[in-house]
């Protein structure tokens, strides 16, 4: 791709080369991702002139990892947990109880712990418990997700500011890329992950559409 780009530079001199170049502007699509594992970096995304074109695309690259199991699972649909890539129930069965944190005697924090516990493969991270029931994900597309995100009302009260903050800080968001056991990591790391939800904060935050891929 540089060799080509050098190439045409030499043929056609500086004005043919780089950003200033005959390109066109407004790509409709980013390219496409290098693996199933990876995320596009913001400057991926760059080449999208409108703002509410590039934030909706940088919102479904990062949707990729909050419609991913790790998360999903613990924003199920109903009232109890899912595990692994299959989201399949919960054994022992458990329920999220009045605070998310599952009801007497069968609390999470009865099982999962501050860290990974390897050998019984119980997933831990601090204070472990459920997101809230309005927080639910599962089973949702990009465009349904982000309307949720952005409402206050189902995303724990919180500004576009704090939910980027959380996406970066968060002990919970953490865990879903070291996930312990032989458990799939989300795409990207927690960092690649933050960064596309600020690139998508600072174009405007504007949601994909619902027949966006
Ligand atoms: C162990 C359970 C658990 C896991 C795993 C988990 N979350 Fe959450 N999540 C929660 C809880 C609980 C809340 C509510 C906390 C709050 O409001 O401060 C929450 C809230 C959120 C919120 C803000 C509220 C919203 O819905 O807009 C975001 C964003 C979020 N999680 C992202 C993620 C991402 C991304 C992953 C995977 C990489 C993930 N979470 C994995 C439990 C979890
Ligand atoms: C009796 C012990 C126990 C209790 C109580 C418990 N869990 Fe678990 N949980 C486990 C074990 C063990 C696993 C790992 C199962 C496996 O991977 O084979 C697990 C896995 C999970 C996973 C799967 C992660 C993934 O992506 O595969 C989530 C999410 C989860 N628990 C959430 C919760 C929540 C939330 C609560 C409280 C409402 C809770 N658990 C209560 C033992 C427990």
């Amino acid at each position: 791709m540089r060799l080509l780009t050098m190439a045409c530079c030499g043929v056609l001199g500086a004005a043919a080369c780089g950003p200033s170049g005959p390109e066109p502007k407004t790509t409709p699509t980013p390219p496409p991702a290098t693996s199933p594992g990876a995320l596009r970096p913001p400057s991926a995304f760059a080449d999208i002139e409108a703002p509410d074109a590039r934030a909706a695309a940088l919102f479904v690259e990062a949707s990729r990892v909050m419609l991913h199991p790790r998360c999903t699972n613990c924003h199920p649909a109903g009232d109890a947990p899912r595990i692994g890539d299959d989201a399949r129930p919960h054994l022992p069965s458990v329920m999220r109880g009045p605070e998310n944190e599952g009801v007497v005697g069968l609390r999470c924090d009865g099982c999962h712990q501050d860290e990974n516990l390897e050998l019984a493969r119980v997933p831990g991270a601090p204070n472990w418990h459920l997101a809230p029931r309005e927080m639910a994900w599962a089973g949702l597309d990009p465009a349904s997700l982000c309307a949720q995100i952005k409402d206050p009302a189902r995303n724990g009260d919180k500004t576009i500011d704090e939910i980027v903050e959380h996406a970066g800080h968060d002990a919970l968001v953490a865990w879903g890329w070291r996930p312990g056991a032989d458990r799939a990591p989300a795409p990207g790391s927690q960092a690649e992950y933050a960064a596309l939800m600020k690139a998508w904060a600072e174009a405007g935050a504007a949601c994909p559409k619902k027949e966006s891929p």
